[in-house]
């Protein structure tokens, strides 16, 4: 056992785990952190990325020890209903959705794209999104939900 403390949806978070528990297993187990799902646990779906620093990373073959005093955030610190992240608004414009599983994962890559990159282009939103698997096939609206999103954040 150790205890782990990092930063969760910009709060301090302190846990006392095996420090080889998976990231994902801790968020969803201990601190009622949802949005991350379990997809293929192998790091291959995108369904469990969360955000560290401005990168998407997948939290289900994440090791607690190394995310000491990183920056994580996962979509509950995003937005909430009450006060939407502009990508959260543009999936719902968009429609960019269906079954949802994936949802977290993609807002969380495309978060991470407009962090690293306020303006990008079509191609970036696709290469961004590209290690996120989406069995319904919602891809192209998710990539105009995206554009449109940057559009909305750079004019605001
Ligand atoms: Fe982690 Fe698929 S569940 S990448």
């Amino acid at each position: 056992m150790a205890t782990i403390q990092f930063q969760l949806n910009g709060v301090a978070a302190s846990v006392d785990t095996d420090p080889d528990q998976a990231l994902l297993d801790v968020l969803r187990g201990r601190l009622g952190i949802t949005s991350p799902h379990f997809g293929c646990g192998a790091g291959e779906c995108g369904a469990c990325y969360v955000m560290v620093g401005d990168r998407a990373m997948a939290s289900c073959d994440m090791p607690m020890w190394s995310v000491a005093t990183k920056d994580v955030v996962t979509v509950e610190g995003l937005g909430a209903v009450e006060h939407p992240h502009p990508l959260q608004r543009a999936f719902i414009s968009e429609q960019a959705m269906q079954c949802g599983y994936c949802v977290s994962g993609i807002l969380i890559s495309a978060a991470a794209l407009l962090r690293r990159n306020p303006s990008p282009t079509e191609a970036d939103v696709r290469t961004a999104l590209d290690r996120n698997l989406c069995r319904c096939g919602s891809h192209n609206r998710m990539v105009r939900a995206v554009l449109r999103a940057a559009s909305e954040m750079a004019m605001s």
